[in-house]
């Protein structure tokens, strides 16, 4: 069993499915309203351990009724927590997202996820160090995923860098990071000024651009390559890249090429979107095998 370490975001998603989104000033009736666990870290923890993993999640809850439905679903998830932190100062993390037309809209209230700060991981060194793969998003302070990218560089654990949701990164994170996963829009402002082939070719084996249901685009060092996602009936899209990285992460520690795990991931994340909510479709490792069957 390959352990995950995943420093991350936990948050409670707030999810109104709707015919139609509201513009500006306007008002429209929705159809329906759910409390389900989300956030980018919690997900991909969530992901890696029904996928299989021993995952340590290194994460901060509010102390609030939203906190305590988090630590339980980690729980329900065999995630281990005892590197989150309830903390009184500050609210759990809410995602208020809008189903709608195809696709969502979110907007993060980040809460209590910006109490993981440096000092707070430090604390989770020995969660670290101990790990084969350590993954981390961006709905937790810039200053973490830096020194996140130094430490693992420091003890030689490779990072998983899923550059979610988008901000500039410095040139020492893109560095150290062993793999960066950015969905196409979150590219483009990575490495604004080059295209997404030319950032391909710089990265070959370590930059993997989703591209949604047409699957993942990597450099293999003599070509670019698109491994194709699978056609699946789309029910709820939120999460798919958190499966995808959780998937991916789990497959390159378990010593799979870079092409089987792309392969496996783009499985995992197809899986995903079939069923409401972040989490709710993320696959069990047996669902994702019989399917590659
Ligand atoms: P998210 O919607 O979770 O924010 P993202 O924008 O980070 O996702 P995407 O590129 O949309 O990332 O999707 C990540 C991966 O999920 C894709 O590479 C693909 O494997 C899978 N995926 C996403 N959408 C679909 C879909 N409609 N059908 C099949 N696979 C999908
Ligand atoms: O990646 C999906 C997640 O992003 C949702 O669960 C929501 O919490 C948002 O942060």
């Amino acid at each position: 069993m390959v352990k995950v370490a995943v420093i991350g975001s936990s948050s409670m998603d707030l999810v109104v499915t709707s015919a139609k989104r509201p513009e500006a000033g306007e008002t429209v009736l929705g159809e329906s309203f759910k409390t389900v666990p989300g956030g980018k870290g919690a997900n991909q923890a969530v992901a890696a351990a029904r996928l299989g993993a021993e995952v340590y999640m290194v994460g901060c809850v509010g102390n609030d009724h939203y906190g305590k439905e988090i630590l339980k679903n980690f729980a329900d998830n065999q995630v281990r927590i005892n590197y989150v932190e309830p903390v009184t100062e500050m609210e759990s993390g809410t995602a208020h997202i809008i189903l709608a037309e195809g696709d969502n809209s979110i907007v993060v209230v980040k809460g209590a996820n910006d109490a993981v700060t440096p000092a707070y991981v430090k604390h989770a060194k020995r969660a670290i160090e101990q790990a084969d793969i350590v993954l981390i998003q961006q709905e937790i302070p810039e200053e973490t995923v830096e020194y996140v990218a130094n430490l693992c560089h420091e003890l030689g654990v490779p990072l998983l860098l899923n550059p979610a949701p988008a901000r500039p990164i410095s040139e020492n994170v893109i560095e150290k990071a062993a793999y960066i996963t950015p969905n196409e829009h979150e590219a483009a402002l990575l490495f604004a000024g080059i295209s997404a082939g030319e950032a391909l070719t710089k990265y070959p084996e370590k930059l993997f651009i989703t591209e949604g249901k047409r699957g993942v685009r990597y450099f293999n060092g003599k070509s670019e390559v698109l491994i194709p996602s699978y056609a699946v009936e789309v029910v709820d899209t939120t999460g798919a890249g958190d499966t995808f990285n959780a998937a991916l992460a789990v497959a390159l520690a378990e010593g799979k090429t870079i092409e089987e795990s792309l392969r496996f991931a783009n499985r995992a994340a197809s899986l995903s979107v079939m069923k409401f909510g972040a989490q709710g479709g993320m696959p069990l490792r047996k669902e994702v095998e019989d399917k590659m069957e």
